[in-house]
């Protein structure tokens, strides 16, 4: 742990370096933040971006979305894979405009109960929709995590995951959590990446435990088999 904090340099570094063309970037209506999160889930983002354009255009509202039939849903999702997601974004619609009268519920809890949506994406989607100061994890976000803070064992492990969260909270900014948030993705998916990741460009390196003990290339520890 350096000056300044974790937060403060991972936000200069995201406003300086990091991605802010994506095409769910210039907005804050919560039915393309969600439809981006859901979509990036287990997707890459050059992948996603045709798709996303194709949906908003089919598809420009929830309640455009929750009024096809899910056959429609399917076929325009073909190509992406997981189709239990597409599945669950057509029920999320129908919840969303039946339950909610077409608008997106702000609370990270909230929209946690919702069809596909879990912990971090809610959280995601809280940040960039309505700036809720909400806490994300996910696969990335644990690399960086267990390298920053050399954290051993498998990210995936119950009483692993259950600090990591605990920490994630602990590290929010007060100001700034859209670009924190991004900066979190954008480290990942950028420079913290699995193999062979760049750590002489990272905002962070100051910091790294694994990168001072020489452990970035054991860290995160693989699912034990
Ligand atoms: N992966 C998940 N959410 C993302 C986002 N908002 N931008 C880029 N990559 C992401």
């Amino acid at each position: 742990p350096a000056d300044p904090s974790f937060s403060r340099r991972l936000i200069d570094w995201q406003r300086r370096c990091g991605r802010h063309q994506l095409p769910w970037q210039s907005t804050r209506d919560a039915y393309r933040v969600w439809l981006s999160e859901i979509m990036l889930q287990q997707t890459q983002v050059s992948t996603v971006i045709p798709y996303f354009a194709r949906f908003i255009e089919r598809f420009p509202t929830v309640d455009a979305l929750a009024r096809v039939p899910v056959e429609s849903v399917l076929e325009n999702w073909s190509g992406l894979g997981y189709y239990a997601r597409a599945r669950n974004l057509h029920r999320c619609a129908q919840t969303v405009v039946e339950r909610y009268d077409g608008q997106f519920p702000q609370d990270p809890e909230v929209l946690a109960s919702l069809p596909g949506i879990g912990r971090s994406t809610a959280a995601a989607i809280a940040v960039f929709a309505f700036g809720v100061r909400a806490a994300i994890l996910d696969g990335n976000v644990k690399r960086v995590f267990a390298r920053h803070f050399g954290i051993a064992g498998f990210p995936g492990a119950p009483a692993i995951e259950r600090s990591l969260w605990a920490l994630a909270e602990s590290l929010l900014p007060g100001d700034g959590i859209e670009a924190y948030t991004q900066g979190l993705m954008d480290l990942g998916a950028t420079l913290c990446v699995r193999s062979t990741p760049d750590c002489a460009a990272c905002p962070l390196n100051a910091s790294c435990r694994a990168l001072a003990q020489g452990r970035v290339d054991e860290l995160p520890e693989a699912r034990p088999r």
